[in-house]
């Protein structure tokens, strides 16, 4: 049986666990966005989703609120690690999905609410279209969405002029950034990092945008400030972008 990693070396702040597959870290600090999601997720008759889950932030405390969840990751071992937190009188709400956004499917009108937290940034810009109509597609009518994503203003502040000036130009996706090394505002800067092997920075226009086109009504988008993002100097307050949208019908 796998464990949940410890901080690597270096790494001061609590609450940073590193993945098992090189997408970043789980942070145990949860945002607003997250904690609307686990109350709403206690208060919803229907099961709820929590995409690329991680080791469970989202999910432990949902089921804890009295949820059914359906806990979502691209990696088997976070689940099964997942799993050996849950306490034994909540395992029969648990369902366990490996899944992988776009390619992930499950069955249409089924959750009460889905959130996606840090996890929209790994994909292609037309990977998060098609993902975000998925989930708009996987909601109940009236069903929630959260969704939360890494933007330029945090840990990649190198990218925030090319972000700026791809936004203003009316790029699609201007947060895409190759060879991710060259973005990170860590000094000395760090070698080239190979894994993830893109990352595609949001904003919540960016956000907003893909739930309208999926059909969802948009009921706040907003910077979310993580002052617990440690290791890399001022940041502004704008680390992530946080959407909140309901499916009406
Ligand atoms: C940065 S962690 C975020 C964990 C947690 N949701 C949070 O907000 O702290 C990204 C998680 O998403 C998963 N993930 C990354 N890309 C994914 C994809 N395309 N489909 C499904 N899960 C993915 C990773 O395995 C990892 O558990």
């Amino acid at each position: 049986m796998p464990s949940q990693p410890a901080n690597p070396p270096g790494w001061s702040r609590p609450g940073m666990i590193p993945t098992l597959n090189g997408t970043g870290f789980m942070f145990e600090v949860r945002d607003s966005f997250t904690n609307d999601f686990i109350s709403y997720a206690g208060r919803t008759d229907r099961p709820v989703l929590e995409l690329g889950c991680a080791y469970g932030v989202a999910s432990i405390p949902a089921l804890e609120a009295g949820a059914r969840v359906v806990a979502s990751d691209m990696e088997p071992q976070h689940l099964e690690i997942l799993k050996s937190k849950v306490p034994a009188h909540l395992l029969g709400n648990l369902e366990l999905a490996v899944a992988t956004l776009p390619e992930a499917e499950f069955p249409a009108g089924s959750f009460g609410a889905i959130l996606c937290s840090r996890v929209l940034h790994f994909l292609a810009g037309d990977d998060i279209d098609t993902s975000v109509g998925k989930m708009a597609q996987w909601l109940a009518p009236g069903g929630r969405l959260y969704l939360i994503a890494d933007t330029p203003y945090g840990i990649w502040r190198k990218k925030i002029a090319e972000f700026e000036a791809g936004k203003a130009a009316g790029m699609r996706w201007p947060g895409l950034m190759v060879g991710l090394h060259n973005y990170l505002a860590a000094e000395p800067p760090p070698k080239p990092i190979d894994k993830p092997p893109f990352m595609n920075v949001l904003d919540p226009d960016l956000l907003a945008r893909s739930c309208a086109d999926a059909g969802l009504e948009v009921l706040e988008a907003a910077f979310i400030p993580r002052p617990d993002f440690g290791g890399f100097g001022r940041m502004d307050g704008r680390e992530n972008a946080g959407v909140l949208a309901v499916k009406r019908g």
